[in-house]
């Protein structure tokens, strides 16, 4: 068999993430700020390279979902405050404080653990109260937040520098539940003021709610998806232009012709239906080319579509190229992106296996190198 000369990548456009940032960023008035998230290693695009081109661009915050990953980014240069969304353990509090990253809080002796230790180090600690004004995940909920900050008081070296919270609807086309968050929001928002607290930042929009609710800006926005260039939901599309910031690529590494009936990969669940040139590319589910794509992805070859045949296995994936002239070893495989005037996009793939585009950039594995352009 010849062997592939190059591995399965993942090309990662610069151009268009600095594109899809400014596109957003018309969207929000310069007075409100724009964090960007960056968790899941900037949904598979690599935290590190992907942050310092938003630092670059202007970006005021960057978001990360745990310690861990806010310590990749901030090791590596990148200045801007670094927001961790999850909130953060016990065991975490120095940490968080050496590499100056700001948590979500919601829980008090995670506060009390903060304050501490940030007292030893001669230090305030900032944190973003974490709400819970609906999408039933983290956060303290409404009514439980002015007591918790009265709580909050004896902790001396606790600063609060943001008050948080996330819509669980807000890419869908009715509003009304989103407005109703936010409305939840304001009143918390409005309770503190009351207690004489008045945090900087005030936060909710995601990327659907940065483009659909301006209401929702407050002063801060803080979108993920529509940075990589990809759609909240389909009815974005339309509304607005994003370039995709990630190809996936592989090459044809064998080709084999085979007789009608011939079965393709574990479990023969496909038969060649004809004479048939059959493909082998070397992209798995180990590389986060989902299993679900067996007999149900396309692949682009010469700017054409070509069926994925049978199992998708660890490293390797089949398709029929009977029907592509001038086909042959070495041949580039769009798995995701362009090639000539096709396109596949995110969203086709997660329609096909049913599923969001977010976890689809976010599957593209640790095995597969990302190329930076631009
Ligand atoms: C807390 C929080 N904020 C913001 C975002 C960004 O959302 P999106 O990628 O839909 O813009 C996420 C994403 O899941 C999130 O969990």
């Amino acid at each position: 068999m010849s062997l592939c000369p190059k591995p399965t990548m993942a090309e990662i456009d610069l151009e268009a993430l600095a594109y899809n940032y400014r596109q957003l960023r018309q969207f929000v008035p310069s007075s409100v700020k724009f964090l960007a998230v960056v968790k899941a290693d900037a949904y598979g695009h690599g935290a590190v390279p992907i942050s310092k081109r938003l630092e670059e661009l202007g970006v005021d915050l960057l978001g990360v979902a745990t310690v861990k990953e806010g310590v990749e980014v901030r090791e590596n240069e990148v200045h801007r405050p670094i927001l961790v969304m999850s909130g953060i353990y016990r065991e975490e509090v120095e940490e968080v404080l050496r590499y100056r990253l700001t948590p979500v809080v919601y829980r008090l002796e995670i506060a009390e653990a903060l304050s501490v230790e940030a007292g030893k180090m001669g230090k305030r600690a900032p944190i973003h109260i974490k709400v819970d004004t609906g999408m039933g995940r983290l956060g303290l909920l409404c009514e439980e937040v002015p007591a918790f900050l009265n709580k909050l008081r004896r902790f001396e070296n606790i600063e609060i520098e943001g008050v948080a919270s996330h819509l669980s609807t807000a890419d869908e086309e009715d509003p009304s539940f989103a407005e109703e968050q936010l409305k939840r929001f304001s009143w918390t928002i409005g309770e503190l003021k009351k207690m004489g607290i008045t945090p900087p930042l005030c936060h909710i929009a995601n990327s659907a709610a940065l483009f659909s609710l301006p209401v929702a800006h407050l002063n801060l926005v803080r979108p993920g998806i529509m940075l990589y260039g990809s759609y909240p939901s389909p009815s974005f599309k339309e509304k607005i232009s994003l370039r995709p910031v990630m190809s996936w690529k592989s090459w044809i590494a064998d080709i084999k012709k085979v007789p009608k009936g011939f079965p393709i990969s574990y479990g023969r669940t496909f038969f060649t239906r004809r004479p048939s040139l059959i493909a082998a590319i070397p992209v798995g589910y180990g590389d986060g080319y989902s299993r679900f794509f067996s007999n149900r992805g396309e692949v682009l070859i010469r700017g054409r579509r070509a069926p994925v045949v049978g199992r998708v296995c660890m490293d390797w994936t089949m398709v029929d190229v009977t029907d592509i002239p001038g086909v042959g070893v070495g041949g580039e495989v769009v798995l995701m992106g362009r090639q000539l005037d096709q396109e596949i996009t995110p969203e086709e793939m997660g329609e096909r296996i049913g599923t969001i585009p977010y976890e689809i950039l976010c599957s593209v594995g640790k095995r597969v190198p990302r190329i930076y352009k631009g």
